[in-house]
């Protein structure tokens, strides 16, 4: 029985892929075509073409490389039936959170301010207010949203969480559900994306959604670029009352040349690389998981399709 490989990436990250996997699966067939279909049991998937993972009669698992499964998902191909376990590496957690923090408190202190100010030539120091002064809603609680959260709350900051179902955190505030949205977004001084991608959250951050926010309210999203409206934020960041975005993910990828968000004096662009999967340490979480479902010990992470995450 072989496994797939299927990656929609390119060469260089490919041939690294190819490589940990390899070495973290000795002994393992690892394949890169369908040629032999009948043979593919496992498919090891990268955010992989829509197509990739139809015509394989004996196709048993998929483990996603990626944490968000929305464009898997997304495929009509999809074989129905077959569990798919997501990415889960702590180390993908620890360099979200790293990201988390470092948007949080540039916006915070004003440090985009600043560099904005040094590229026109001009000193102009503004006030400080402390960290526990800073009201952070992180949205999203699984596994980037609280590891995002206890960051933040280890530096100080007030953390409203908010998470479909009620949970948890400690040192956190936490709120579930679609009405507590609002109140909590009306109270935060920065508000941070970690949802995934479901119907429900598509399109979440709408003209309706950013009115709703604190005038000079900082936000950050990192997590897909289809839950917001991006005509919809260029207007809160020019008319109110957002103060200023970090973004690391868009409607289309890679961001298109000319697009208003690169020259935004308010916009800061990352390109998707808030939290990239490390075959070093991800490879590990694959072979760790091919083994429990071998030996037919309970799979972890295994996404729930009807609720798309
Ligand atoms: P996860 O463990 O599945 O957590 C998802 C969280 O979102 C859960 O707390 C869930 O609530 C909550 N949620 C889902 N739908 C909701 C809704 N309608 N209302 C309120 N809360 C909702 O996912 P994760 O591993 O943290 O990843 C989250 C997302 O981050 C991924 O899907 C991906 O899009 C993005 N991501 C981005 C990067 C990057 O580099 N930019 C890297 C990795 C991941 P419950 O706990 O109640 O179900
Ligand atoms: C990256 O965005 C991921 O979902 O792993």
């Amino acid at each position: 029985m072989s496994l797939l490989l299927a990656c929609d990436v390119g060469a260089d990250e490919a041939a690294t892929w190819r490589a940990a996997l390899a070495a973290a699966l000795p002994g393992e067939h690892l394949v890169e075509t369908s040629d032999a279909a009948d043979d593919i049991e496992v498919a090891i998937v990268a955010n992989p073409r829509p197509g990739a993972l139809a015509g394989l009669p004996r196709l048993r698992l998929i483990q996603s490389l990626w944490a968000g499964v929305d464009r898997l998902l997304a495929d009509p191909t999809l074989p129905a039936g077959v569990p798919i376990v997501r990415m889960v590496d702590p180390a993908m957690n620890v360099a979200m959170a790293e990201t988390a923090l470092w948007a949080v408190l540039a916006l915070h202190r004003g440090f985009f301010r600043y560099a904005r100010l040094q590229r026109e030539g001009r000193w102009a120091p503004h006030g400080q207010r402390r960290a526990d002064e800073m009201v952070v809603a992180v949205l999203g609680l699984g596994q980037m949203g609280r590891s995002a959260a206890l960051r933040l709350a280890a530096q100080g900051y007030r953390v409203l969480g908010w998470s479909a179902r009620p949970t948890a955190v400690e040192g956190i505030e936490t709120h579930a559900g679609a009405a507590a949205l609002d109140a909590l977004l009306a109270r935060a001084d920065i508000v941070l994306d970690l949802l995934p991608l479901t119907p429900a959250t598509r399109g979440l951050f709408d003209a309706t959604r950013f009115a709703r926010m604190k005038p000079g309210a900082g936000f950050v999203n990192l997590a897909r670029g289809a839950h917001v409206v991006e005509a919809d934020l260029l207007a809160a960041l020019d008319a109110g009352p957002l103060r200023h975005a970090v973004l690391d993910v868009f409607q289309t990828e890679p961001l298109p040349a000319g697009h208003a968000f690169w020259s935004h004096p308010r916009v800061t662009v990352l390109p998707h690389a808030a939290a990239q999967t490390d075959p070093r340490s991800a490879a590990g979480v694959v072979a760790a998981n091919l083994h429990a479902w071998r030996a037919g010990r309970p799979l972890a992470h295994v996404v729930d399709r009807a609720r798309g995450y």
